[in-house]
């Protein structure tokens, strides 16, 4: 199949690890000029460095999501390094600021995971969006997650800024449709990421390394798939949704997530 993505230009948000990073060099390797965003230079350069190990077209594009500012000039300078308006954006950068029950939680990690979850799409939407209508056309796809689908203890206000995602999704792709561009988002479960190892740690912390071998048994189960994903499972998806033969689905929540959630 013929995805039509050759020649096209995509922002990646949160690129410089994880999930981003695979779906960065997955449509670099389709032939897509990237633009790789994160706050973690670090990141972004080795992510450029292995699309263009691999032959493709990447820049870095280094700034905070959660300043509008910030995305307006790096989407700019994105732009110019690519040679033309952003038509494919991917919005998935992320924090999981704190893993704890509600009434644990500090305000302002509340205040920084809603910056840069819901605020930071919205920033991104907003600066490429004019590109995009202007061209008759673009992708945009969110990555969010299964958590805000089906609710997740402690990750209560990781989760709501999500559900603000998905709200976004659906209501912006009936704004923008009739302009010919698309907005569907991903919604992983488990996947293994940085972002996961990480709370694993503080779970391992907290509860020591053999619970933790026994809890990652048990969290299996709970998948038909019996696996927890990886992030090129995530990017394959959103691969598909950037392409031409995606054309006629928006405002959709796809889950990518081994069967965990059934949400119809
Ligand atoms: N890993 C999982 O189990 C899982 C499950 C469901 C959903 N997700 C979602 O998948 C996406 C990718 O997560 P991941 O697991 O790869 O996490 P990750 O922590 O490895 O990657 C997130 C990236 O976002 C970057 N980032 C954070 N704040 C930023 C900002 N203000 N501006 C620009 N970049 C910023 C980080 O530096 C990091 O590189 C996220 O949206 C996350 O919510 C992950």
């Amino acid at each position: 199949m013929d995805l039509g993505l050759a020649g096209r230009r995509a922002l990646v948000t949160g690129a410089g690890s994880g999930i981003g990073r695979a779906i960065a060099l997955a449509l670099a390797a389709e032939g897509v000029a990237v633009a790789v965003n994160d706050v973690d230079a670090a990141g972004v350069q080795a992510t450029v460095a292995m699309a263009r190990e691999a032959g493709a077209q990447a820049c870095a594009a280094v700034f905070d999501i959660s300043s509008l500012e910030a995305v307006q000039d790096g989407v700019a300078a994105a732009a110019q390094k690519c040679g033309g308006s952003i038509d494919v954006l991917v919005n998935n950068a992320a924090v999981l600021a704190a893993h704890a029950p509600f009434l644990e939680t500090d305000p302002a990690d509340w205040r920084r995971e809603i910056d840069v979850i819901l605020i930071g799409t919205l920033n991104c939407a907003r600066a490429v969006l004019p590109g995009m209508v202007a061209a008759g056309g673009g992708k945009i796809v969110n990555v969010v997650t299964d958590a805000a689908r089906v609710g997740q203890e402690r990750e209560v206000t990781y989760s709501a800024a999500k559900g603000g995602v998905i709200s976004f999704t659906r209501s912006i792709a009936r704004e923008v449709g009739p302009a010919g561009v698309n907005v569907n988002a991903v919604s992983p479960a488990a996947t293994n990421s940085p972002m996961r190892q990480k709370a694993l740690a503080a779970i391992e912390a907290k509860i020591g390394a053999e619970r933790l071998a026994e809890r990652e048994v048990k969290v299996r189960r709970a998948y038909p798939m019996r696996r927890i994903g990886e992030p090129e499972d995530i990017a394959a998806t959103v691969v598909f949704l950037c392409s031409a033969p995606a054309r006629h689905i928006t405002g959709q929540i796809l889950s990518v997530n081994g069967g965990y959630a059934m949400v119809g």
